[in-house]
């Protein structure tokens, strides 16, 4: 049996389990939910997060902190929506959909109340609610073979959808679906299919793919870790050895990036003279997550792999990577002074708007490791609605090492003794050159450190 069809069997299982057990812990059946449309639920149908704040108090704390409670009023966000898709569907009738769609994943409630587009930020409506608790917990099942693009059924007001049987809560039904459990729940909308009908984000399939889909170690068991815990204590909850967090810790997390990459260096030969040649082989390793590095928002992180070797007097000297010779590796080595990014002047009206820089600040030669969104002219884009076509897929896939080799001809100015070199990998949420341009907060495009190792040679007189 293939991969694909043993994830359509246990949704489908999810799915018999929600038909033949006692659904709602006070009787009765937990409804079986619309598929997501606009217009079909009003605001009101859903409570606000405050009010389940009020039981739920270290859960709300912790979805607070994360990104899902912030999907719509996120500073970027907002830029991307309203200054660049918007606009953009509003005059382009191939992308007119993203004008109601991007909002089914980043302002739900907005999209199923038909308060589509919303009014911004500043005008504080339920829109800036983002991906609520009531989304989820009202979330019954998907549509179809392939979770993406919201196409999830939902059931508001009834009972919240959970996973644990036997509680009961004094503020509303419980309705036990193990869909939430599963991988598929997220990937309703963390795989994205765009206008041109390229998955444009692909987090739950890639997950499906790697050794932690094949053994069933699904995004909760990463996202939400189980610690002992009450998930109501002053509302007659009950103690559990194994409550789930909310953090949904992520790209935003310094800590959840560092040490999510290793990189080991291995140079030979160990001695060497000015004039000789040292290959230094390093290996990149996505050890932690169970997606590719980067995921989901590929078309704007940037990762890359910066080699530089310091001799016994300070003096330091950039290795570039050797190139492997594959179609399409120059989207894959920083080039300053290459332009792509183009499409931002067709979607603003800019006119003899020439592009950004592609690799924003990454110093020239370093490995990066991207997949290239490309725009229908072929340009690259961080615009991932306008994607039509992809480049080479060169990110990090789950636990497998990445080799790259850096082959330096020593020259004569390098100073007897030890020379350390130095391997750092560094992540960055949005190119630099896009941050400045669209004047999005600084920190989006700071690089955070993944890894960083250092290995010794010796050079003799
Ligand atoms: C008056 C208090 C109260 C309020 C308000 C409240 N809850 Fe609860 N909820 C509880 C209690 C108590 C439990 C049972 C906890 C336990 O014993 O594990 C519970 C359980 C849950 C569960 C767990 C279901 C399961 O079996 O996995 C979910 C999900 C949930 N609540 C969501 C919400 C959401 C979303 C809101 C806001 C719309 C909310 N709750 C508001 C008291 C409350
Ligand atoms: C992105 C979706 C999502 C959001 C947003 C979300 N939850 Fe959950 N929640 C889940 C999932 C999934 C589970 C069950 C995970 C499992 O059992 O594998 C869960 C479990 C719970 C539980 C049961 C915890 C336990 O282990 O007993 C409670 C209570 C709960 N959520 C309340 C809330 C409240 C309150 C909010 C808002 C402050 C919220 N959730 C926001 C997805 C979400
Ligand atoms: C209703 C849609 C929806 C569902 C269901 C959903 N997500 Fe998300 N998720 C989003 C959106 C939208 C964002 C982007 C937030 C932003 O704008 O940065 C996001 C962001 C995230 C992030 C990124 C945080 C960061 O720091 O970058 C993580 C991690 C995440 N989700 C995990 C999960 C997991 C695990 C599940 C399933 C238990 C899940 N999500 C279910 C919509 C959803
Ligand atoms: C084995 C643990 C593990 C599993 C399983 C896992 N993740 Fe992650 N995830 C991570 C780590 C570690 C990171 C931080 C590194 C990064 O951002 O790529 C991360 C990052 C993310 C991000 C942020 C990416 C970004 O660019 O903003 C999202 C979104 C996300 N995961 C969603 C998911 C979803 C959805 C699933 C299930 C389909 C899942 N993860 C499964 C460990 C895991
Ligand atoms: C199918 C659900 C879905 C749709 C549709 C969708 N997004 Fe997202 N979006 C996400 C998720 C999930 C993430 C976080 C994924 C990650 O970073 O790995 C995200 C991330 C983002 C980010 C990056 C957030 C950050 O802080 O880095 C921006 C900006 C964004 N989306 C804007 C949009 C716009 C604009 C549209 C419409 C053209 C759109 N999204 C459509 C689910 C969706």
């Amino acid at each position: 049996m293939t991969r694909r069809e043993t994830g359509v069997l246990v949704v489908a299982a999810a799915v018999a389990a929600l038909a033949a057990f006692p659904l709602l812990a006070g009787g009765g059946k937990a409804p079986a939910g619309k598929p997501a449309a606009t217009g079909i639920f009003p605001y009101e149908k859903f409570e606000d997060d405050a009010t389940c704040a009020g039981c739920h108090e270290e859960i709300a704390a912790q979805h607070a902190r994360g990104m899902m409670s912030r999907s719509f009023t996120h500073g970027w966000d907002e830029v991307e929506y309203f200054r660049l898709a918007l606009p953009h569907a509003l005059k382009e009738a191939k992308v007119a959909g993203v004008k109601a769609g991007c909002m089914g994943c980043h302002a739900p409630l907005a999209f199923l109340a038909g308060d589509i587009p919303p009014k911004p930020v500043a005008e504080k409506t339920r829109a800036n609610d983002g991906v609520a608790c009531t989304v989820c917990h009202s979330i019954t099942g998907f549509t179809g073979d392939t979770p993406f693009n919201f196409n999830w059924t939902i059931a508001p007001g009834e009972a919240m959808q959970g996973t644990r049987p036997g509680v009961k809560s004094p503020h509303h039904g419980i309705a036990v679906n193990p869909f939430l459990g599963t991988a598929e729940f997220c990937g309703t909308c963390h795989n994205e299919k765009d206008p041109w009908g390229q998955w444009v984000k692909a987090t739950h399939l890639e997950w499906k793919e790697s050794p932690y889909g094949k053994r069933g170690i699904v995004c909760q068991d990463c996202h939400m870790t189980r610690t002992e815990g009450n998930p109501a204590p002053d509302a007659g909850g009950a103690m559990h050895a194994d409550m789930r967090t909310h953090l949904f810790f992520g790209a935003h997390t310094k800590a959840r990036l560092e040490g999510a990459v290793e990189v080991e260096l291995v140079p030979a030969p160990a001695t060497a003279r000015p004039g000789d040649t040292i290959i230094v082989q390093a290996n990149v390793i996505n050890q932690k997550a169970g997606h590719m590095i980067p995921t989901g928002s590929a078309e704007e992180r940037v990762v890359w792999l910066h080699v530089e070797a310091i001799d016994s007097t300070g003096k330091v000297f950039h290795l570039p990577v050797d190139r492997k010779g594959f179609e399409g590796e120059d989207y894959t080595i920083s080039s300053p002074g290459t332009l792509a990014y183009q499409d931002l002047g067709e979607i603003m009206g800019l006119a003899d708007f020439q592009g950004l820089e592609r690799d924003g600040d990454v110093p020239a030669g370093d490995r990066i490791y991207r997949l290239p969104y490309l725009d229908p002219k072929g340009r690259m884009t961080v615009a991932q609605w306008n994607t039509k076509s992809f480049g080479p897929d060169y990110r990090l896939p789950p636990l497998t090492a990445v080799p790259e080799t850096f082959t330096w001809k020593l020259p004569k100015d390098v100073a007897p003794g030890p020379v350390t070199i130095r391997a750092t990998v560094w992540y960055s949420k949005l190119v630099s050159s896009v941050a400045r341009f669209l004047e999005v907060p600084e920190d989006e495009a700071r690089p955070v450190k993944m890894a960083e190792t250092v290995a010794t040679i010796t050079v003799g007189d």
